[in-house]
């Protein structure tokens, strides 16, 4: 039986590139059904609703989204372009993909940073003695991603019983005499149960592909409840696993030692936005946003998607000059979570190929500034770059 799976372009070059990892879906042979579905600012402008209940409904009944990318842009200009007739209703924007990762509990989202031999946008480093050396960077993240910073509980000016709240925290005394109008707080919220859920995750999948290590990149000496709880959790899983190697960093440490030595780390596991940070930082090593890829994983729904957000710049360039891999390597998540690996490798080895011939290469693997003109300079287009890999497949 095919499977169906639910099309989510969103907004921008989310359109471009998601039509581009149909392709080759259906050039490898995989047999399924897109079911086109809405998401993005149209429908907040329209609609006062980025995330429509329809999409929802999609997801719920066919489990697999694939997922272009969304525009957000921030609360005034959210509020300006909102359909006249739907002002002053009080509806606020939220991100769809934000919200869809927490009305699905897609807790555990993993972003592969994997080196491709010959990508002229890999990492090179100084080896001190006049000779430089690329490494080849194979880590997987972790990333906790439905709560920490990004759970989205926050107030500027907040409520009288909030202060109330935070007035009983001897800390507390430092911000005492602050008018309310002038705080704004986020709050970072962790728990037992998801901090479990993506570390085991995270032991499972080094265990499974044979890592040696897994990290936890948290910052326990200064957020001491919060990341104290997640090294605690690790420390304690970590006695299950006797073949892998428990390491701990700082998240700031970590930035640091991302181009020292990232070749030497496996499974890194984070909070959500330590997990956002470290996985564009070593997505800048492997290529940048056009290779980064992920997976957004649930106990029922899980959704496919490139790290990359809309490029509003490039949108409207005909032809299209963005790199269509991170989403074509996000469809191949796809498929190894549905137990398609073998469809999966052959994309992933095509990629490979096309990259390392260096003979097609979009903008951004030259180098190049994105406009128009890159196509002067030899840069392929879109559509050109999933050709190549489609007859390399
Ligand atoms: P962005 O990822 O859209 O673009 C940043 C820059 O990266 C681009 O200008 C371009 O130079 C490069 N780039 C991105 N994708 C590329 C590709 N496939 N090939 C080649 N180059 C590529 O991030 P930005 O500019 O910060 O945000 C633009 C919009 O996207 C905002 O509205 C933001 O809220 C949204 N966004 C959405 C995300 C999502 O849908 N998951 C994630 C990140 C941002
Ligand atoms: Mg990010």
């Amino acid at each position: 039986m095919n499977k169906t799976i639910v099309a989510m372009p969103g907004d921008g070059i989310g359109k471009t590139v998601l039509p581009e990892s149909i392709r080759v879906l259906n050039a490898v042979g995989f047999e399924a059904e897109y079911v086109h579905s809405d998401i993005g600012w149209d429908f907040w402008c329209k609609e006062g609703n980025a995330l429509p209940q329809r999409t929802i409904a999609l997801l719920a009944k066919h489990k697999i989204g694939l997922f272009g990318a969304i525009t957000s842009k921030p609360k005034d200009a959210a509020e300006k372009e909102l359909d006249p007739s739907l002002k002053g209703k009080g509806l606020s924007y939220f991100s769809p993909i934000v919200g869809m990762r927490q009305h699905f509990n897609l807790d555990i989202c993993i972003r592969p940073c994997i080196s491709i031999k010959g990508n002229p946008l890999n990492f090179i480093r100084k080896d001190g003695k006049g000779n430089y050396t690329e490494p080849m960077v194979n880590t997987v993240i972790f990333r906790q991603n439905t709560e920490g910073l990004y759970s989205g509980i926050e107030w500027t000016n907040p409520p009288k019983n909030v202060r109330d709240a935070f007035e009983s925290h001897p800390k507390w005394k430092a911000f005492k005499d602050v008018p309310n109008e002038e705080l704004a707080i986020s709050t970072r919220i962790v728990t037992k149960n998801a901090s479990t859920r993506i570390i085991r995750a995270a032991f499972e999948y080094a265990k499974k592909y044979g890592f040696k290590n897994v990290t936890i990149c948290e910052k326990p000496n200064v957020l001491r409840e919060t990341s104290g709880m997640m090294l605690k959790i690790a420390k304690e899983m970590s006695k299950e696993y006797s073949s892998i190697a428990l390491w701990d960093t700082n998240i700031d440490a970590q930035m640091m030692w991302l181009t020292k030595n990232p070749e030497d780390y496996g499974v890194i596991v984070a909070e959500n936005m330590f997990g956002d940070i470290i996985s564009d930082g070593f997505a800048g090593l492997v290529g940048g946003l056009g290779f980064a890829c992920s997976a957004n994983i649930g106990e029922e729904v899980s959704v496919f998607e490139p790290t990359h957000g809309s490029a509003p710049k490039y949108q409207e360039l005909n032809p299209s000059i963005v790199n269509p891999i991170a989403m074509i390597l996000s469809a191949c998540m796809m498929l190894d979570h549905i137990g398609e690996t073998e469809k999966a490798d052959r994309i992933r080895k095509a990629i490979a190929k096309v990259v390392e011939e260096g003979k097609v290469k979009t903008y951004d693997m030259m180098k190049l500034k994105g406009g128009p003109e890159v196509f002067k300079h030899g840069a392929c287009t879109t559509q050109q770059m999933t050709d190549e890999i489609i007859s390399n497949l």
